[in-house]
């Protein structure tokens, strides 16, 4: 039987890994995940690569999205992070049993942990996403509820308008609650009780969403559910950083580092110092550690 207790561990599985844990987005989104890992995991170091100047991946076809989310891995990989959180729910719909199988570094994405809390939350088996069209197009969200739970009903709604909006900044206006009020109606009209906020940029408006479908219906926050799987995933591989440091974080766009500043500040809700600018092209990235055999 497996264990967990620490004192069951190989002895060198105990040090301190000071190896920063990197987490890459197509742009600011992934930053509502970051801050739940830093709340989570104060003594550890990240590296956030905000894909800035690709954004949105969420009308992008999947080939392009498979292709954006390999360089942003090679890059990470090439940084030595001991772990790879993909902050991206496109991205993760089409590119994370590609990439996991392609390099060596551990790799998560949110999908699967906004399933899992999905099924455990929703009484009636009734399961809203909204989502990008990437992400609902691939039906993974589908896929992975179907995988916990073969009887739940999903209802998919792509929102394609929202992530785009979000980042322009102005997250209460009336053309956000516009938009808000279109995507939100089909789901009202199904019943569900449980909705997967399926995009990284949808928490920074969950005070409008719990508005339109009122306080019966739960919303799963994909940041929140991942950050407790990247707590899991330290602990049983004995990643963890020694626990009486302070962690540090950073930051890398491949567009303009001052918007990215700007707009970054609103959604990590916390300060960010520097942002060093990649153009996404230079650093030459590592191949993939395997040969990928998939897709
Ligand atoms: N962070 C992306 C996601 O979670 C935002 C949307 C996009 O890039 O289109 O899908």
């Amino acid at each position: 039987m497996l264990s967990h207790d620490p004192a069951n561990q190989p002895e060198e599985s105990l040090l301190p890994d000071p190896r920063p844990i990197g987490v890459f987005d197509s742009g600011v989104g992934g930053l509502t995940v970051l801050h739940e890992c830093l709340v989570n995991l104060p003594a550890e170091d990240f590296v956030y690569l905000g894909d800035t100047g690709w954004f949105p991946y969420g009308g992008r076809t999947h080939q392009e999205v498979r292709r954006l989310a390999f360089r942003n891995t090679s890059f990470l990989v090439r940084l030595g992070v001991k772990l790879i959180v993909v902050a991206c729910n496109s991205a993760t719909a089409v590119a994370l049993p590609e990439l996991q199988a392609a390099f060596d570094t551990p790799i998560v994405g949110v999908v699967m942990p906004g399933a899992r809390a999905a099924v455990q939350a929703t009484r009636n088996r009734r399961v809203g996403l909204m989502a990008t069209e990437a992400t609902v197009g691939s039906a993974s969200y589908q896929r992975a509820l179907h995988a916990l739970d073969a009887g739940i009903e999903v209802f998919s709604v792509a929102c394609p308008r929202l992530a785009p909006l979000i980042q322009e900044g102005d997250v209460f206006s009336e053309v956000v609650e516009g938009a808000v009020r279109e995507y939100v109606a089909p789901l009202r009209q199904s019943g569900v009780d449980t909705v997967i906020l399926g995009c990284t940029h949808y928490p920074l408006i969950s005070p409008m969403l719990r508005r339109f479908f009122g306080a019966s219906v739960l919303l799963v926050n994909s940041a929140e559910e991942i950050a407790r799987e990247v707590v899991e995933i330290l602990d049983r591989k004995g990643f963890r950083n020694a626990a009486e440091r302070e962690g540090d974080y950073r930051f890398y766009a491949t567009d303009n580092p001052d918007v990215f500043r700007e707009v970054g500040t609103r959604f990590l809700q916390l300060p960010i110092r520097q942002v060093e600018l990649w153009d996404g092209h230079a650093v030459p990235v590592r191949p993939p550690e395997r040969e990928c055999t998939c897709g």
